[in-house]
């Protein structure tokens, strides 16, 4: 019997590629990323799997171009660039990959966090330009104390709940906003409040976005919100980078309107030199690796083949989302 054909958009690690070889007909783009659209339309017609990345755009007119395909499996949690309920109504099943991600993300976070408000990778970039010139002066590259202030969490999920964890061995006060409140269980256990979108906006001393990118949070930080969260506060941002309105965040950053922010994606990836984040110091830009340790990306590689293998045969993926 021929083997089913799966097409893969970049490549993976060495072990996912020998399994899917052991039962499939792979076939690997290599070259320009992301791939051209028109090639990615030209194999998803032909093959029963598909292997994607975060920023490959798997919409309605390209799915409808699929003639066999049972599965896309995406090494990403993330799935917004993907028609999810398309995809279901022609019963193409559709794998992700949480949970064994959400400790590297967090420790991304709130490295972050640190980093902004100590003003770490400020201070690499005086030295490396060579412009360290005096020390220890009472108001050399002060930063602000983690200790006591409030991290307001937006969106107490698995990724949000690990940073409260984290926060609270900081020391800092917690607050969270969430479309529903989590159980008043594991609200005592984090040590977490419930509060309004407007509440968390204008109390916290650091905001952490830990939602999804969807037609509701699409820009959702733009410069009214900005204008009413406190002076003294830092954004950090390692979601989506559509959910913050950039010019909005440059705008408020270069009039001082917030402190600083600490960002690992953006509404375009990647960001050359030129963008305008680039030219302001109280902001740390991260090239988007959140999941992005040896130990995660393997589990995550993982996870995209069984993903696959479940989805192929027409079962549902063990992290599938939806159907
Ligand atoms: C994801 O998996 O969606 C993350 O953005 C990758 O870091």
């Amino acid at each position: 019997m021929d083997k089913k054909r799966v097409f893969l958009t970049r490549t993976l690690h060495d072990f996912a590629l020998k399994e899917l070889k052991k039962k499939y007909r792979i076939e690997v783009h290599s070259g320009k990323i992301p791939i051209p659209r028109k090639k990615l339309a030209s194999k998803i017609k032909e093959v029963e799997g598909l292997i994607c990345f975060p920023y490959d755009v798997i919409d309605k007119a390209l799915i409808d171009k699929a003639n066999n395909l049972k599965v896309i499996s995406t090494y990403s949690v993330g799935f917004d660039h993907i028609d999810v309920e398309h995809a279901k109504t022609r019963k193409i099943r559709v794998g992700y990959t949480p949970e064994v991600l959400t400790d590297a993300t967090a420790d991304l976070a709130f490295s972050l966090m640190l980093d902004i408000m100590r003003r770490v990778s400020e201070g690499d970039r005086i030295i490396r330009n060579g412009d360290w010139r005096q020390i220890y002066g009472a108001y050399d590259y002060v930063g602000t104390d983690l200790q006591k202030k409030t991290l307001g969490i937006f969106g107490l999920g698995r990724i949000g709940t690990a940073i409260a964890k984290r926060a609270k061995a900081f020391d800092m006060k917690l607050i969270y906003h969430n479309r529903k409140p989590v159980s008043k269980s594991k609200e005592r256990e984090l040590g977490i409040k419930f509060v309004s979108f407007n509440q968390l906006i204008s109390q916290s001393d650091v905001i952490s976005i830990h939602v999804p990118h969807t037609k509701q949070t699409d820009l959702l930080f733009d410069k009214k919100v900005f204008s009413k969260m406190k002076k003294t506060s830092f954004l950090i941002n390692t979601a989506r980078g559509k959910i913050v309105n950039e010019m909005d965040l440059v705008s408020a950053l270069k009039k001082k309107e917030i402190a600083g922010a600490g960002l690992d994606v953006f509404a375009s990836e990647p960001i050359g030199k030129r963008h305008p984040l680039t030219k302001i110091q109280n902001v740390t830009l991260g090239p988007h690796i959140g999941s992005s340790t040896m130990e995660t990306r393997a589990k995550m590689a993982e996870i995209t083949v069984n993903n696959l293998h479940l989805g192929i045969r027409g079962k549902k993926p063990k992290f599938s989302v939806g159907y």
